[in-house]
């Protein structure tokens, strides 16, 4: 039994089982690349699921926690301290948002999101103004609030009861979304590229609808910016390229680069909701996580990192139109930036395990979409790299 197989196997025994297992273990990382426990080499693709945007062991990352973790890692989260106040003001200082909020994932920034939208309601329109509208195929995360605006909760009943008042309309269809707005709405919540859904892009026109509709009627428009969000799109934020800015937005992923951080951010009358004991948690905008984050975006937002970004996704995405065009295998090509989805006549586990075979690791999204999330610091070559490694899985599936 190799390595790989016993850690396998043992885990097994100790693990709750809410994951089928990987077939290789992943020991190492540098750049775009892992490798397993066995020696073979992949291009990452996956990155935790759209997570390490400055790749592996990052310089940047790696001197910023040696520095800050032999200075302060933790204190009470009512201490101040220089790097919260820093990675604060760089979400502020590069956004329409005014007010942040740290948190340690992404479905708590969406449940700080959801109860600050619904305080506001609550003290602006009134104890009814409690209802929330999502959309079908979102993923906002596994907590009751986040869940509750999932709209894979109708596919597990036995975790119900769920947040009651939220409705689910039809993503990138405006008029489905009217039939749900009433004095009760509270919130909008939406995903600027659907993940988890299937790497579904909103268009800009949706979005910029959304904008308006939530003006006329007073609502509060939450961005789930977790995956989109920190340079994916080719922008600082995602709602950027969309021109059609929300009043809070909900991050993590990226915004640490694999240290486990995510925030809340809103525009000034949101976020003066929250007054002390409303909120809190132990971790978040701790002095380590927060310096991490703060390393993270001053990288993304030093000068030609996000030109990058678009010309990387530019290579891929027309590199995949090529594939599609000759080979007869790719059926559709979604996404924005560098998030990619890919649908092929083949069985999408079929395609993960020969993309893995084949040197290149990717996710799974949706039913049966192959999800190509490269960190953000990939180059041209590496770009083509990742594409040949895509046409020699498909090619070896015949
Ligand atoms: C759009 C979106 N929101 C929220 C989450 C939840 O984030 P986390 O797993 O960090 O709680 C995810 C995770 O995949 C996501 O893609």
């Amino acid at each position: 039994m190799t390595d790989a197989q016993k850690i396998i196997d043992d885990s097994a025994k100790v693990l709750v089982q809410n994951y089928a297992p990987q077939p290789c273990v992943l020991d190492h990382g540098e750049g775009i690349y892992v490798w397993d426990t066995e020696g073979n080499k992949y291009i990452d693709c996956s990155i935790g699921y759209a997570v390490a945007s400055l790749g592996h062991k990052p310089k940047a990352i790696l001197d910023t926690i040696n520095e800050q973790a032999s200075k302060l890692m933790i204190c009470q989260a009512s201490y101040m301290s220089e790097p919260k106040l820093r990675a604060a003001q760089l979400l502020t200082d590069n956004s329409v948002f005014d007010r942040v909020y740290f948190s340690n994932s992404g479905t708590e920034s969406v449940e700080a999101a959801l109860k600050l939208a619904r305080k506001w309601a609550y003290e602006e329109k009134g104890e009814q103004a409690c209802e929330i509208i999502a959309f079908r195929s979102s993923f906002h995360g596994r907590t009751y609030g986040a869940a509750s605006v999932t709209e894979k909760r109708n596919s597990q009943p036995f975790f119900g009861p769920y947040l009651p008042g939220v409705h689910f309309a039809e993503y990138n269809n405006l008029d489905s979304v009217t039939p749900y707005i009433s004095d009760k709405t509270a919130a909008i919540i939406v995903e600027p590229v659907q993940g988890e859904g299937g790497l579904m892009p909103a268009t800009p026109k949706f979005l910029q609808g959304l904008r308006a509709l939530c003006d006329e009627h007073n609502i509060a428009l939450i961005y789930d910016e977790v995956q989109a969000g920190m340079g994916r799109m080719g922008t600082f934020f995602a709602y950027e390229s969309f021109d059609a800015a929300p009043d809070i937005a909900a991050l993590a992923k990226g915004i640490g680069g694999g240290f486990p951080v995510g925030a809340m951010v809103s525009k000034e009358k949101f976020g003066n909701v929250m007054g002390p004991g409303t909120h809190g948690t132990t971790y978040g905008g701790n002095p380590l996580a927060c310096a991490v984050a703060a390393t993270v975006m001053s990288e993304i937002l030093k000068p030609g990192f996000l030109d990058n970004v678009n010309t990387v996704s530019k290579i891929i995405m027309n590199g995949l139109a090529d594939l599609k065009r000759s080979s007869n295998k790719i059926t559709d090509i979604r996404g924005r930036g560098l998030m990619i989805g890919i649908d092929t006549v083949f069985n999408i586990k079929d395609v993960l395990n020969a993309m893995r075979e084949n040197g290149i690791l990717v996710t799974q999204a949706g039913k049966a979409t192959a999800r190509i999330t490269p960190p953000l610091i990939t180059t041209e070559a590496q770009a083509q790299e990742m594409l040949d490694a895509v046409e020699k899985a498909l090619e070896s599936l015949g």
